[in-house]
Parts: C-alpha cells; sequence; structure tokens
C-alpha cells in the first residue's frame, strides 16, 4: 500500500510550514489546510495554495494534524468522522493520543511521529548541516514513531511519508504511544530540557557573582557541555578523580533522592494533563507501564 493523498492541518504553523517545505519537494500530492489568516498568508508566501480541509478530508488516505495539542481533542472531533474508512491520522506528539484526546473511530488508523532531532553525536560536514540543530533540512535525524494497530506494510507505507516530512532521516523507530510518552516529555523535555535551562541559569549565577567575563564563562561552559556529553555516553575517557567528587557534591545538592518517580506512569499522566491543562488524562488502565511495553 501506499499513501495517495494527504492533507496536512495546520500548514501555516511551526511544524506545519516545516513538513510542508520538505513534502512538497515529493511526489506526494498533498493539500495544505490551515484556518488561520496570518499562517494562511505564510503558506501562500511559500508558493501552495490553501485547500479547505471540508472540500478534501473525505478524499485524503492521510491527515496530518500538524496543530497544537491543546486543540486535537476539538480538531480530530471535527475531523475524524468526516474521513474516509480505512485512512490513517496521523498526529506529530504523543501527548494527545496517550490522553485520550482523539476522537475515536474504528475504521480510522491512528499513528503518531514525532522528530528526535538531529543527534549531538552527528558528524557534520557542511555549514548547512552545522546550522540546521532542529533538523528536517540538512542534518540527518532519526524518529520515534506509534503505529500500533499498523501491520507491516501500512507501516512501510506510513514510514515512506514520515521520511519525507522530516528528512533527511535515517531510522525510523517503531514504539508504543506510551513509549512514545515516556521519550517525549519524560526522558528529552522533563530531563533534557530541563537541564539546558538548569545550565543557562547557571551560566548567570556565575556571572553574576564571581565577576568573571561573560566570554570566559562561555567559552568554559560550552567546551565542558562538549566534554561532558562525550565522556557520559561514549566513555572517550574517563572523568578525573575530582571531577568525580564535584559530581556526586552537585547530585547530592541538587538532585532530590526521589527524582526517578518521574519515571512512574501517576506521574507521566500528571505532567500530560498539566501540559494538555486538562483535569487528567482518559488512559486505558491496562496501558503497559515502562519496563513492560
Ligand atoms: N514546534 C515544535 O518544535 C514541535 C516539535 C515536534 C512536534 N510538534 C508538534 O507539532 C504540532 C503542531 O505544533 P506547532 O508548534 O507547529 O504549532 P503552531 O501553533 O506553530 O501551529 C499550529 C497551526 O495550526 C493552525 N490551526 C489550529 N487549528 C486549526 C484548524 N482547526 N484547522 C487548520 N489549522 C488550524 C494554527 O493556525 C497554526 O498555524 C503539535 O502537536 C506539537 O506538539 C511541535
Amino acid at each position: 500500500m501506499s499513501y495517495q493523498s494527504i492533507a496536512l492541518v495546520g500548514a501555516g504553523g511551526k511544524m506545519g510550514m516545516r513538513i510542508s517545505d520538505n513534502l512538497a519537494q515529493s511526489s506526494l500530492q498533498v493539500h495544505y489546510c490551515e484556518n488561520a489568516p496570518e499562517a494562511q498568508q505564510r503558506v501562500r508566501d511559500a508558493g501552495r495554495s490553501v485547500t479547505a480541509v471540508e472540500e478534501i478530508i473525505e478524499q485524503c488516505d492521510l491527515v496530518i494534524l500538524a496543530v497544537p495539542d491543546i486543540v486535537l481533542g476539538k480538531v480530530s472531533e471535527q475531523l475524524v468522522p468526516r474521513m474516509k474508512a480505512g485512512a490513517t491520522l496521523l498526529t506529530l506528539d504523543p501527548a494527545a493520543a496517550y490522553a485520550g484526546l482523539l476522537h475515536q473511530r474504528g475504521e480510522i488508523h491512528y499513528a503518531v511521529a514525532h522528530p528526535c532531532h538531529p543527534s549531538v553525536f552527528l558528524e557534520r560536514y557542511t555549514e548547512a548541516e552545522h546550522a540546521d540543530a532542529f533538523g528536517g533540512v540538512a542534518a540527518t535525524q532519526s524518529v520515534a514513531a506509534a503505529f500500533e494497530a499498523g501491520d507491516e506494510s501500512e507501516k512501510a507505507a506510513l514510514a515512506e511519508v514520515i521520511r519525507v516530512m522530516y528528512a533527511p532521516v535515517d531510522e525510523v523507530h517503531w514504539v508504543t504511544v506510551t513509549q512514545l510518552a515516556y521519550l517525549e516529555p519524560t526522558l528529552v523535555e522533563t530531563v533534557t530540557c530541563m537541564v539546558g535551562t538548569f545550565m543557562k541559569e547557571a551560566l548567570e549565577e556565575t556571572v553574576s557573582r564571581s565577576g568573571v567575563s561573560r566570554e570566559a564563562a562561555e567559552a568554559m561552559l560550552y567546551g565542558h557541555i562538549q566534554i561532558a556529553l562525550a565522556v557520559a555516553f561514549r566513555s572517550s575517557n574517563p572523568f578525573s578523580d575530582a571531577c568525580m567528587v564535584a559530581i556526586d557534591y552537585g547530585r547530592e545538592n541538587i538532585l532530590k533522592d526521589d527524582w526517578k518517580k518521574i519515571f512512574d506512569q501517576q506521574e507521566l499522566d500528571r505532567v500530560i494533563a498539566r501540559m494538555l491543562k486538562i483535569d487528567r488524562v482518559r488512559r486505558d488502565e491496562d496501558s503497559p507501564a515502562l519496563g513492560s511495553a
């Protein structure tokens, strides 16, 4: 099988524009749908025409929802009943699918595909690769995707589209929706993005408390981010004994003893409910927890 006709809803938003730029270069038939006037203008300025989703949704065999997570429930309620039987609904983040917000219909397949972004260990050769921090332009990235009801041929067909949307792509990693939610938010937002903002705060504190120049502090920090990642993840050479003492001191003073509770599924439910601005997630209580999926 292959997806012949695609509707991209939210085509003028941040992700919509990024993936449109790649889809437009392929032979796939894509309809660009967008409802905000200024975002419609962005679509037109990029040389694409805007189509009203109501006009084409019944013919499309793949509908990509690139709308904000907090409106995915409402938008899926409006669109899913009008989709062609057997078509696939693709969202770009696991939160709404995990929380049970997507309108359900037996004849529709549901999938999620989230870009991993180019790895910090990626070997980059060109200026364009170096400039492409987000991915989808020149630097190769992987994609984590869930298509739990999809069989091998449906997954292969969806992977073809995913590889175009987020190109250049090396691997599409198939996981469950719950596993995808453990990847994002838990691993990469709750921990990794938090640590990024934490390092920035530590930089500001160093500059204001010690009087060291910003240039010196940035040079020291950026070089050590690189070496800390290389040693921790690639064991390129060990941390020194004195550094290990400082690491232990940092863990004792900065981390809470019970920080790993963020991997409890009730905590995942809590952070996702907070992100989606809802009281609680409506997930199947039997959905597999981390480690048993
Ligand atoms: N921004 C990122 O870095 C990023 C990364 C990975 C995944 N995502 C996911 O991508 C999705 C979109 O996020 P975004 O950051 O691009 O959002 P955004 O706010 O930049 O864009 C959303 C677009 O959807 C449009 N829209 C809203 N309701 C619509 C409707 N009913 N019909 C047509 N268009 C409609 C809006 O006008 C807007 O242009 C979310 O699920 C998000 O989690 C975002």
